[in-house]
């Protein structure tokens, strides 16, 4: 591996060496099977070697009959431990890689959001997956056959020198060939694996996008350009094959001929030397053996050492993972806030990245225990911004956040999130049913309650079509649902948990005014003497709230409590009679009072 190969396998076991470790017992147990079965095989020729010499050529045959027996004992025993060992050192493999499975998904649990943004999932996916199971193959039986080869290799070299040193020597001649080839061979290899992998992720993290937006590609006919995309990174990990297969093609003929002129080298040599009469039959045919099984291992190598190489490559991606510092926000103090409590903005100045434009400026803002804040504004002014810094999902560049007098900055994420939630306007759903996306792995009380909320709201038809698929099982994403009833579980399942702060950003966007207003009412009653932060863009179907705030390009233009802004000439008033003439001028309704859905259950 390089010039600082010693030190990157070094790294590489000090790494693996951890997840083996709760095994070690039965991968060490394995280790020493394989150890007595590399021994057991190394004696055949022993035995072949006596049968010629002591029985065969002086015509005793019948007084060798025991040495069958013992050929059919050690061949037995070879197979138990080829069992043994194999057994005990895959079933460790397999339990090390099912923990390092765990390990790698439990730290991607505590990334930062940002690091997602940066990945594309397919390649993240590709290193739980395929990554792992290439380091799970060398774990298995690859490290160890390549000690045991090469442990082989070498007492096999010292039995030649010991039968005969003559021979021996012509051996060495080969073998110095065939180490000077492995090498060259591992440079080009190395590269070559390096790529393959990088490609795989290219390509795994194209196809998850893309057949996961398959829709998209299809409504808006970019079937063609996608295909295109997707043959120039086929034919680019198809090409890294190539290159592999370039190497490996060499490499094999080399050995194999290195192999044949070995076998005639001893052959003319050792036929003189029985001629002669230095050597027995038997030692020759012995002789002859081990050579084979020198070169056997050998031969093999290549094919065990791009699957180490493979793992090697794997596991470096990995550690790319688990080197990426889990997110600081995780490691504050416990929020020590038990009861109502103010949240407070103090010159929150943000930008998303260290050159990016300021997407908030110098805000602030008090919002005081259990009150209803509406935060309006253009699209692009930074209120979902404003939200996310409020959750600790980014840290704001200037300025700080104060919950309850404590800084957010210094409390654990994960405590803030249990206490401050946060309803998004797409939110994701998973695979599941209904009802296990609303109580997300909880259960015990919540789910008496819900039921409660669903009969308070029977008499609105989305919801009680939501209850009726409640055990239904969901699409991926929830496609096989409208995004009214995506909505209506998404808040359902933000208020479940009972937060003392409930956030919801254009949560109620996709619902029908009635819908919207059933909601609303539920969250109002479930929520009394909370904090409700309402991120709206439909200004008419607004509900009543204390105060609203007018975000503007990042800045706060605005404030005060509805009734006030709508009496004089104000921004929010602006707004509002805008959004109302747009809705008139296409022919709608601004506040339709009575909708079809609303009246049919009425
Ligand atoms: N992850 C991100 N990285 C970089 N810039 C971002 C990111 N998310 C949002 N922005 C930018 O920050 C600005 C504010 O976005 P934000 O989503 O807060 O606006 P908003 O007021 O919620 O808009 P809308 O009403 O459309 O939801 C936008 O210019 C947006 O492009
Ligand atoms: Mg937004």
């Amino acid at each position: 591996m390089r010039t600082t190969a010693g030190m990157s396998v070094r790294a590489f076991l000090r790494r693996v060496w951890p997840y083996v470790r709760p095994y070690r017992y039965r991968f060490l147990g394995g280790l020493v099977y394989l150890g007595l079965l590399a021994g057991l095989e190394l004696t055949l020729p022993l035995w072949t070697k006596l049968a010629i010499d002591r029985y065969f050529v002086p015509g005793r045959w019948s007084a060798g009959v025991w040495l069958l027996g013992v050929y059919a004992l050690t061949l037995g025993l070879i197979g138990l431990l080829q069992y043994l060992q194999g057994y005990f050192i895959d079933v460790t493999a397999y339990r090390a890689m099912r923990d390092l499975r765990c390990h790698t998904f439990r730290h991607l649990l505590t990334l930062p959001i940002a690091f997602f943004q940066r990945q594309p999932t397919g390649k993240l996916v590709t290193r739980v997956t395929n990554d792992v199971d290439a380091l799970q193959e060398i774990l298995g039986q690859g490290i160890l056959s390549i000690i045991a080869d090469v442990g082989t290799s070498v007492a096999i070299f010292g039995l030649l020198w010991w039968i005969s040193p003559v021979l021996a020597l012509s051996v060495t001649a080969t073998a110095l060939m065939v180490v000077g080839v492995s090498f060259l061979f591992q440079r080009y290899a190395q590269r070559a694996q390096e790529d393959i992998r990088t490609w795989l992720a290219r390509l795994n993290g194209f196809l998850q996008e893309h057949i996961g937006g398959i829709s998209t590609l299809q409504v808006h006919r970019a079937e063609a350009q996608a295909f295109r995309e997707l043959q120039t990174l086929n034919q680019g990990y198809t090409q890294a094959y190539v290159s592999a297969v370039f190497h490996y093609a060499w490499y094999y003929p080399v050995i194999r001929a290195l192999e044949v002129l070995t076998s005639v080298l001893v052959l003319v040599l050792g036929g003189w030397l029985f001629y002669e009469g230095r050597l027995t039959l038997g030692t020759l045919v012995a002789f002859f053996q081990y050579v084979q099984r020198f070169f056997e291992p050998l031969a093999d190598l290549s094919d065990k050492y791009n699957a180490f190489l493979q793992a090697f490559v794997a596991e470096a991606r990995i550690q790319e993972i688990h080197q990426t510092l889990s997110d600081p926000a995780y490691r504050g103090q416990p929020l020590n806030v038990t009861g109502p409590a103010p949240i407070a903005f103090r010159h929150v100045t943000f930008r998303y990245t260290p050159d990016g434009p300021w997407v908030l400026k110098d805000v602030n803002l008090v919002i005081r225990p259990g009150e209803r804040v509406a935060l309006v504004g253009p699209t692009g002014a930074g209120k979902t911004t404003l939200a996310a810094l409020l959750l600790r999902l980014y840290d704001p560049t200037l300025g700080s956040i104060e919950f309850g007098h404590q800084s957010i900055q210094e409390v654990d994420a994960r405590d803030l999130r249990r206490a401050i939630r946060m309803i998004f306007q797409e939110p994701f759903l998973f695979s599941d049913t209904a009802l296990q996306n609303i109580l997300l792995y909880r259960d015990g009380t919540a789910r008496a309650e819900l039921e409660r909320w669903f009969q308070r709201l029977r008499h609105n038809a989305l919801v009680r079509g939501l209850h009726q698929k409640l055990h239904e099982t969901l699409h991926e994403r929830g496609s096989n649902l409208a995004q009214s009833e995506r909505q209506a579980i998404a808040v359902l399942r933000g208020i479940a948990t009972d937060p003392r702060v409930l956030i919801l950003d254009e949560a109620l966007s996709a619902l029908d005014p009635q819908t919207e207003r059933d909601l609303y009412e539920l969250i109002e009653s479930v929520t009394r003497g909370r904090t409700v932060l309402l991120i709206a863009h439909r200004l008419y179907t607004l509900p009543a709230v204390d105060r609203v705030i007018v975000l503007w390009d990042g800045q706060i233009v605005e404030e005060g409590p509805p009734q006030e802004l709508l009496r004089r000439d104000s921004v929010f008033a602006s707004l509002l009679r805008v959004q109302a003439l747009e809705a008139y001028g296409s022919g709608r309704p601004a506040a339709p009072e009575d909708p079809p859905a609303a009246s049919e259950d009425a």
